[in-house]
């Protein structure tokens, strides 16, 4: 007897699962979403804000993106366009049938849960989500049009259980699942401004246009082997850039090993760097393989550069020539393969021309240089850095807003600790607000920052 072809013994199951992403602030309905789809053979993997689904999608675009109506670090319409400019080829599905500014928190979200339930009871085999998901939406936004035929999300209770029976009184509306449309169709009214809000990455929160020459510079560069040098203030985006650079390659799956050069005492670095042997010096009682080869395949991200002494700089320009290194009290060589991405807040370059730093290392680092701004050059960000910060601390507690008279007093502080004193300075603030909702002028206290 012939086998019988796996096909015929269930539909789906010679077929790949489709992926699909689930980006929520809300554990449950992540959940349910995932439920639903994982049992419509979907691969679904979840993100609890925009820039983690950003992360997730750069790391391995999805077929399907579902997006709820707000999202805890951006902007929705801003991140929907973004998305729609970054990976045209993936379906949108928000549960937001309104416009994002008009959208109280996830209106549609019972009707798509009903609706792909719906899919679930009659189709277990179920393909068929993806010709739901790619029915297009009536111009401009299909929930928006006409009188809605059933209640509002709101009037619906939400720890009930979905009205899955034949018969039911909801009347979905066509189409169940809300395509959404382009935010921004047709040629922008300001192409500036379009520009502007694709080329942005979504962790590098600032419109201002030093900020978006950051996000231009990392979108170029990123899928290179350039080196890049980052120069910029204390807490200004360093790091975060270099984790973005490494997010943005194609070696975003193989590790990014960040080493602090000024955080290590310098009798230590060398074997931090490049391993070392057993017996190498006193104490080193077993071998240990160092920060470079542990980054292999991946990005090494030397931060503080300008602190490392002399005579490692010279040992760290031959591995940045040959890619090879020996350990400390090893005469083997080894070949590394990593991408280097070095920091510093000093004027490295200055730095050259008084012997401190190496020149010839310098050039090699510097390729390409990207500069992050202090945030005193880009103090037209605040508000979007205030917003962004309380809707974090909003995922771990409850949401806080910040009133004017806070907002002035923000406003008229010139930030040497730049992001990084803000974040700390709002974290204090809402600490200090205890239960209250709203973060005064008086909870603002700029004295105790350390940087
Ligand atoms: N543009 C930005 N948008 C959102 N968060 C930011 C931005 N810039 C900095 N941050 C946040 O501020 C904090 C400090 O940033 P980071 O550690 O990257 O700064 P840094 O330049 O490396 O500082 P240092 O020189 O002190 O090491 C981090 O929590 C980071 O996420
Ligand atoms: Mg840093």
């Amino acid at each position: 007897m012939q086998p019988v072809p796996v096909a015929l013994l269930h539909p789906a199951t010679h077929v790949r699962p489709r992926t699909a992403l689930v980006a929520s602030a809300d554990r449950s309905f992540r959940q349910r979403l995932t439920e639903i789809l994982t049992g419509l053979r979907w691969q679904v993997r979840e993100a609890q804000g925009g820039a983690e689904a950003w992360a997730e999608a750069e790391g391995s675009t999805p077929e399907a993106i579902i997006v709820d109506s707000w999202l805890p670090d951006l902007d929705l319409s801003e991140f929907l366009a973004d998305f729609r400019g970054r990976f045209p080829q993936v379906d949108v599905v928000s549960t937001t049938g309104a416009t994002a500014q008009e959208s109280p928190r996830g209106p549609y979200r019972q009707e798509l849960l009903y609706a792909l339930r719906r899919t679930q009871d009659t189709d277990t085999a179920a393909w068929n989500l993806a010709p739901a998901l790619k029915t297009p939406a009536p111009a401009p936004v299909v929930l928006q049009a006409g009188p809605r035929p059933f209640a509002p999300a709101q009037a619906v209770n939400p720890g009930a259980a979905l009205p899955l029976e034949a018969g039911s009184p909801i009347t979905l509306p066509q189409p169940a699942l809300v395509r959404t449309v382009p935010l921004r169709s047709g040629p922008p009214p300001g192409a500036g401004a379009e520009k502007k809000s694709i080329d942005r990455l979504p962790e590098l929160i600032g419109n201002a246009p030093c900020m978006l020459e950051v996000s231009r510079r990392i979108r170029l560069v990123a899928p290179r082997m350039t080196p890049v040098l980052i120069e910029g203030p204390t807490g200004s985006g360093k790091e975060l850039v270099a984790e973005a650079l490494h997010r943005l390659s194609s070696r975003n799956r193989k590790p990014f090993v960040a080493i602090n050069c000024a955080a290590i005492p310098e009798a230590l670095l060398e074997a931090e760097l490049f391993g070392h042997t057993r017996g190498a010096f006193t104490g080193a009682v077993q071998g240990r393989v160092g920060r470079i080869e542990s980054a292999d395949g991946g990005t090494l991200f030397l931060d503080e550069i300008g602190e490392m002494p002399l005579a490692l700089q010279s040992k760290l320009l031959r591995f940045v020539e040959s890619s090879e290194l020996q350990r400390v009290g090893d005469n083997e060589t080894v070949k590394v393969d990593v991408r280097i991405v070095a920091a510093t807040h000093r004027p490295l370059a200055e730095h050259t021309q008084t012997g401190m730093f190496r020149a010839d290392l310098y050039y090699r680092l510097a390729v390409f240089l990207i500069r992050t701004p202090a945030l005193c050059e880009h103090g037209e960000d605040l508000s979007l850095l205030v917003e962004h910060f309380m809707n974090k601390m909003g995922r771990e507690a409850p949401m806080k807003r910040v009133d004017p008279s806070a907002m002035g007093k923000l406003t008229a502080h010139d930030w040497p600790g730049n992001v990084r004193e803000l974040e700390h300075v709002l974290e204090r603030a809402a600490i200090l607000a205890g239960d209250e909702a709203v973060l005064t002028a008086q909870e603002i206290d700029f004295g105790l920052t350390v940087h």
